[in-house]
């Protein structure tokens, strides 16, 4: 039986990835902030679930939940993740978006990777196309504009993932890298942002929870994904069913990879030390 860990379980895609998987017979570690709510939807699973604490948005929660995990894990979902938020801090005084869904999910997976056996999936978006990694990542010194900074996260997620599996090939290790994204489903993330802004971006009629997990479930279990990203099949990529998707040239520039991975290491004090073992 294999074990996956899904942070940001306890609603949404994480949620529906946890059910799916559990249900067929993996074990499933719901990572999440909210404890009362991760257990509330653990208790709907039929499978083997477990709840463990995890603020992405804290790099000592990180590091404390890292240390505690007793096992190691097959699958390792960076799903959890803020969508159009307005302008906030992480605990360590990072960007809400930039903190949370890339600094926080690359902090975790530094802390994890060698007790991860098979891969590593990152949870993207399709408005990684509106991002640019910016010298002010934190959005100190401009007009912060809330989808823009989601959008620059949403990159660094796919330049993390792409680097990572160079990486870890590099190491000569078995893990892989992939990345996903789901287009556009209806979750509590998405219907957050009632702005005539955010209703444009996210584009036309949502799709279920169900279908947008199919990407990152596809890219979970599926072989052949090793450092690819997995999106639905249908227009501009926004709903349909998983299957291997162009990102935008940026995401695939392996020089802005290689410098936001030093700052990434630099910010959250979390190397990689993959070439040693
Ligand atoms: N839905 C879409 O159309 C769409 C499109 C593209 C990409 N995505 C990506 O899909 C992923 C899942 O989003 P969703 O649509 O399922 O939204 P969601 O329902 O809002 O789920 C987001 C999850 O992330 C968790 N989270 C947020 N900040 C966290 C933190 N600091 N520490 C730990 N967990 C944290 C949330 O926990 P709380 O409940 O405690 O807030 C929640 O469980 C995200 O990475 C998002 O960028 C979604």
């Amino acid at each position: 039986m294999s074990t996956v860990l899904v942070t940001g379980a306890n609603s949404g895609l994480g949620a529906e990835v946890a059910r799916v998987l559990a249900e067929a017979g993996a074990e499933v570690i719901l990572a999440c902030r909210d404890v009362d709510k991760a257990s509330a939807v653990a208790d709907t699973i039929d499978g083997k679930t477990e709840v463990r604490s995890l603020d992405l948005a804290d790099l000592s929660s990180i590091h404390t939940f890292a240390d505690e995990l007793p096992r190691s894990v097959d699958v390792l979902v960076n799903n959890a993740g803020v969508m159009g938020v307005p302008r906030g801090t992480t605990a360590d005084g990072f960007e809400s978006h930039i903190g949370t869904n890339h600094l926080g999910a690359f902090a975790l997976t530094g802390l994890l990777i060698d007790r991860v056996r098979d891969r590593v999936v990152t949870v993207s978006s399709g408005l990684h196309v509106l991002g640019r990694i910016h010298d002010d990542l934190n959005w100190e010194h401009r007009r912060y504009q809330r989808w823009l900074a989601y959008g620059q996260s949403k990159l660094a997620n796919l330049l993390f993932a792409y680097e990572l599996h160079r990486r870890l090939s590099a190491a000569g290790r078995t893990t892989i890298s992939v990345a996903a994204h789901p287009g556009v489903a209806a979750t509590e993330g998405q219907r957050r942002d009632t702005s005539i802004q955010g209703k444009l971006l996210a584009g036309g009629p949502a799709q279920t929870p169900v279908m947008g997990a199919l990407p990152i479930l596809y890219a979970a279990t599926e072989a052949g994904v090793a450092g690819t990203c997995v999106g639905p099949d249908g227009f501009l990529q926004r709903r349909g069913h998983p299957t291997l998707v162009r990102t935008s040239r940026r995401s695939r520039d392996t020089a802005l990879a290689a410098a936001l991975w030093e700052r990434s290491e630099r910010l959250t004090g979390v190397r990689y030390a993959l070439a040693s073992r």
